[in-house]
């Protein structure tokens, strides 16, 4: 069996750390909004290079508040893409705005800035270029988004920029971190994550004082003292316990996140020549590797052929959000983003984590080579897999 994902290697590895942080709480006896959460925005701000973090209770309501503290509302439009999480989208829908999905580059599997450029010079041409309030790019398995064509067309539309870094923590654009490009940055802590806590939780990053005010008026009923409301704000805070145990997990993070782009080479070697196209990463990016996401025309054979072998795999995204039932409403039929309705039928994510082992990989990339009928890995036709060096 080759697992997913085995979140208790990682655990396992700072067990006696979460408990003392847990502990520290329960001594304190706060739980709600109390030291760990103040400290853990400010640490986790620092990390990105920004002034301000405010912790929620998840990475969809750290989108949807973004989006609110922007002013985006009923009648509006947020440009993003359908190739994502169900929850970018969502976002944006439950604030009353519109989602328009624009395509990717096929690549990255992110936001395609001439797709967005194109997009916003028809729909001026179309004279409703008032409607469109934000642009929402997602840094999609630990891959940044071009940013820097598209903080300049949204420089040049005066249109703010939301990051969707929620699969993304660390991962670098030109030497700067992912959720420090927009006017506002969202993560999520969801357990999975490069940085996941035991439980849901998210943060919202920004250099502006003004958001980061409207922000916590808008995750704490619109409180700026005690029973005095000054807005309609919701519950949407991180639990302090989250936030003890998230602090612990952010010094390892740029440890852990090394040890996947390692696992990630291991893999691009092993899979050399194997009919399957490996993760790029583009030179002004540094991927952080979320997920290790190849491509094959087989996709959905190789799958089986891998369940078969007891290796387990997952598809991000089997249909993309313009195509599902949900988003109906928004009359989007098949063939309106060709490169991301591809990307949905051909995509598969490997067992991966920063633990998982050379072995492991090994036989992943060896039973991948059956499935295309290619000869064994050197080690494998050595009658062994130990002592390679990759
Ligand atoms: C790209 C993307 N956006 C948003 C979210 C939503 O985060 P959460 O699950 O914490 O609500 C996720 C999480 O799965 C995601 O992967």
């Amino acid at each position: 069996m080759v697992p997913f994902l085995d979140l208790k290697k990682q655990y396992k590895e700072i067990e006696g750390e979460i408990f003392s942080a847990v502990k520290r709480v329960f001594e304190k006896c706060r739980f709600i909004l109390g030291e760990e959460v103040s400290a853990f925005e400010e640490e986790f701000a620092r990390y990105c290079n920004v002034q301000y973090g405010v912790g929620v209770d998840s990475g969809t309501d750290a989108l949807y508040l973004a989006l609110k503290a922007v002013g985006v509302g009923e009648g509006d439009e947020v440009i993003t893409v359908a190739h994502t999480f169900i929850s970018t989208a969502l976002a944006i829908s439950f604030t009353g705005a519109k989602p328009i999905f624009v395509d990717i580059d096929p690549t990255t599997y992110t936001m395609d800035p001439y797709a967005l450029e194109h997009f916003i010079k028809s729909r001026e041409a179309k004279g409703k270029r008032r409607r469109m309030k934000a642009i929402l790019p997602v840094h999609l398995y630990g891959h940044s988004a071009e940013m820097d064509a598209i903080m300049e067309i949204a420089n040049r539309y005066h249109l703010p920029v939301i990051e969707d870094a929620c699969q993304a923590h660390g991962a670098m654009y030109q030497g700067k971190k992912v959720g420090s490009f927009g006017l506002l940055g969202c993560f999520s802590f969801y357990p999975t994550k490069n940085l996941g806590g035991y439980g849901d939780g998210g943060v919202v990053v920004t250099k502006s004082k003004k958001l980061y005010e409207t922000l916590r008026l808008l995750r704490c009923y619109g409180e700026r003292k005690k029973y005095h409301h000054f807005i309609k704000g919701g519950n949407h805070r991180l639990d302090e316990i989250q936030a003890a145990m998230l602090r612990i997990k952010l010094r390892y993070l740029d440890r852990w996140n090394e040890g996947r782009r390692e696992k990630a080479q291991i893999y691009k070697k092993m899979l050399e020549g194997s009919k399957v196209i490996c993760p790029l990463e583009r030179e002004l990016s540094q991927h952080v590797y979320h997920l290790f996401v190849i491509r094959t025309k087989k996709r959905n054979a190789l799958q089986t052929f891998l369940k078969k072998k007891g290796i387990e795999t997952l598809i991000h995204y089997p249909i993309p959000i313009h195509l599902q039932k949900a988003y109906k409403d928004l009359g989007y039929q098949r063939g309106d983003l060709p490169l991301t309705e591809r990307s949905a039928q051909e995509v598969l994510s490997l067992p991966f984590s920063q633990g998982i082992t050379e072995s492991e990989i090994e036989e992943v990339a060896h039973q991948i080579r059956c499935f295309f009928e290619l000869p064994a890995l050197p080690s494998q036709q050595a009658g062994g897999r130990q002592g390679r060096q990759y």
